[in-house]
């Protein structure tokens, strides 16, 4: 659509995560124009719903080198050695940064130290939290009252749409969608010659997940229409332990942080035995993924949908003291944690891959920066270690405005035209093979194939993958697509229902949301697909092996527009 509005800035920021609002914040300290646009307010999305904390070599004792051997060992051998390198030297200080913006973590007893906790895949106590199991509401207070002291230009209700690139290909701003009051609504555009994109996940692509209903895969899916390169999108992180509430739950679950577990809670089976010792030497703080297949394998073993968390023994004080909104969430849902173990099943959680950068955020696009979940910086490989998502946010969220601030100021009259960054992007390791372009869908879906979209995702590339499952959900969503295609022709049955059947939809938030979806989820499965080996949280019944010699590489996607 043509925008009906425009405005001119230097920076563009998509999202207000701790990603884009760390961004946003650098920019403008630099000098920037900067312009903050969010899809919803500026304190919603996924970094507001973060329990656990922020990891970084802070701790006595502890060193960036041992972090960075953890992340490795649960990234299964596709990190990027570099990236995580920067990750843990720089997340210290990127950490203070961020008290120094002013959020305030919890503090061990009697002391002004930052009480630090464990979490799965860390052989020692780094993560530092707040509110007890609140941390991302902390940062997201902090940075969204920093944004409003410093006077920021923030535009919220705003769904991106695309990228605006000039007759070389270079990035010159976003058009979005404004839903709502004030100056500016309907279509409209930001012009500016940086783009950074920080848009959280993908959660929503899956009928179970963590993440709040707007983690829809904007960003990557605007990544790939733009022509950007995509990588590891089939390593979805479960989060093992997610309140398990029914068969038919739906939407955004509650997360059962995995501190729970850094704190001493034990799982156990339908029989109440506990069953993570000898699976693991680091038995219920394994890895993720390890947990994640070790319950479900156990739940398939019993005949049952899920096992349980049991932390009885942290005792009523502790439960309100150091996990008050898990416990409050569970209550909410008639489960009392404090005299009664917890019903715990995977849920989507977390995409480990997305817009490819390199070490300073930028993407295959002059112009376009990705950070925080939207990003594959190559820090996370096949399985994101706990809480290094807020760390890895931070961390290149200030590099990417570092590295907007070291290119020319732009002129005020000329904003589109600032040279694009020089360096190439070179962080893939040599032995990829080069990026994969696959046929593209650009037509607007109708709202309601969202919840046909997630079935077909959580059916068929969920958790346990195969070949036939993946190919079939691979082939439902083609319909799909093909279904929107001749919309307006008349009604076509799809697989659940023919929901994106009949009359071309109104365009509006829900049908591109709904698109967003539809384009990710594609690429996901085709990825997922041609994966055959088990590593990190790509976990194929068909190939239950993980198999270095041919598969430690990685899947580079771009979007053929011409092909669809
Ligand atoms: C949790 O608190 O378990 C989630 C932390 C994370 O996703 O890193």
């Amino acid at each position: 659509p043509d925008p009906g509005w425009s405005i001119d800035a230097d920076v563009v920021v998509v999202g207000s995560g701790v990603a884009g609002l760390t961004a946003a914040l650098r920019c403008a300290a630099a000098g920037r124009r900067t312009v903050v646009v969010t899809k919803a307010r500026l304190d919603d999305g996924s970094t507001r719903w973060a329990q656990g904390g922020i990891a970084a070599a802070l701790g006595d004792g502890d060193t960036p080198e041992q972090h960075r051997d953890d992340t490795l060992v649960a990234g299964a051998g596709l990190c990027d050695e570099a990236a995580v390198r920067t990750l843990v030297t720089e997340g210290p200080d990127a950490v203070h940064r961020l008290i120094g913006s002013g959020a305030r973590f919890d503090t061990a007893p009697g002391t002004d130290r930052i009480a630090l906790t464990r979490e799965g895949g860390h052989h020692r106590s780094r993560i530092a939290h707040a509110g007890g199991d609140a941390t991302g509401a902390e940062i997201t207070r902090a940075l969204v009252q920093a944004v409003r002291a410093a006077g920021l230009r923030t535009i919220e209700h705003a769904l991106v749409l695309d990228l605006l690139t000039d007759a070389e290909g270079r990035t010159s701003g976003v058009t979005l969608h404004v839903m709502g009051e004030g100056q500016h609504d309907g279509v409209g555009a930001v012009h500016a010659p940086a783009v950074v994109l920080a848009t959280g996940g993908m959660g929503q692509v899956f009928s179970a997940t963590t993440n709040p209903a707007v983690s829809t895969g904007d960003g990557v899916a605007l990544a790939l229409r733009a022509g950007a390169e995509i990588s590891d999108l089939e390593f979805v992180q479960f989060h093992p332990t997610v309140l398990y509430l029914g068969p038919d739950a739906e939407g955004q679950q509650p997360l059962i942080s995995e501190a729970v577990r850094g704190e001493g809670a034990h799982l156990v089976d339908a029989d109440g035995i506990r069953f993570m010792a000898g699976q693991h030497e680091l038995a219920e703080l394994a890895p993720r993924d390890i947990v994640a297949k070790a319950i479900m394998r156990r739940a398939q073993e019993q005949g049952v949908d899920h096992m349980y968390l049991d932390a009885r023994h942290f005792g009523a004080e502790m439960w309100e003291r150091r996990f008050p909104t898990i416990l409050a969430a569970c209550r909410a849902h008639g489960i009392d944690p404090v005299t009664r173990p917890i019903p715990v099943a995977p849920a989507a959680h977390y995409a480990s891959g997305g817009v490819r950068t390199d070490l300073h955020g930028r993407t295959t696009v002059p112009g376009l920066y990705a950070c925080g979940e939207v990003a594959c910086t190559g820090v996370h490989g096949a399985n994101r270690l706990a809480s290094n998502s807020l760390l890895e946010g931070l961390v290149f969220a200030e590099r990417i405005a570092a590295d907007i601030a070291a290119r020319p100021a732009p002129d005020a009259s000329a904003t589109t035209t600032a040279p694009a960054p020089e360096a190439p992007l070179s962080h893939s390791p040599d032995a990829d093979p080069a990026p994969e372009a696959l046929p593209a869908a650009l037509r607007l879906l109708a709202p309601e194939a969202r919840t046909a979209v997630q079935q077909i995702m959580t059916t068929g590339a969920g958790v346990l993958r195969s070949a036939r499952s993946l190919a079939r959900a691979g082939a439902e969503l083609d319909l799909l697509h093909r279904e929107a295609e001749s919309s307006g022709e008349g009604p076509a049955g799809g697989p659940a229902g023919g929901p994106a059947a009949g009359k071309a939809p109104e365009p509006g938030v829900e049908a591109w949301e709904a698109t967003n979806l539809l384009c990710v989820a594609r690429v996901l499965v085709a990825a997922a697909y041609r994966r055959e080996e088990t590593r990190g949280c790509h976990w194929r019944e068909d190939h239950p092996d993980r198999d270095d010699t041919l598969w430690r590489r990685h899947f580079r996607i771009t979007l053929d527009t011409d092909r669809a």
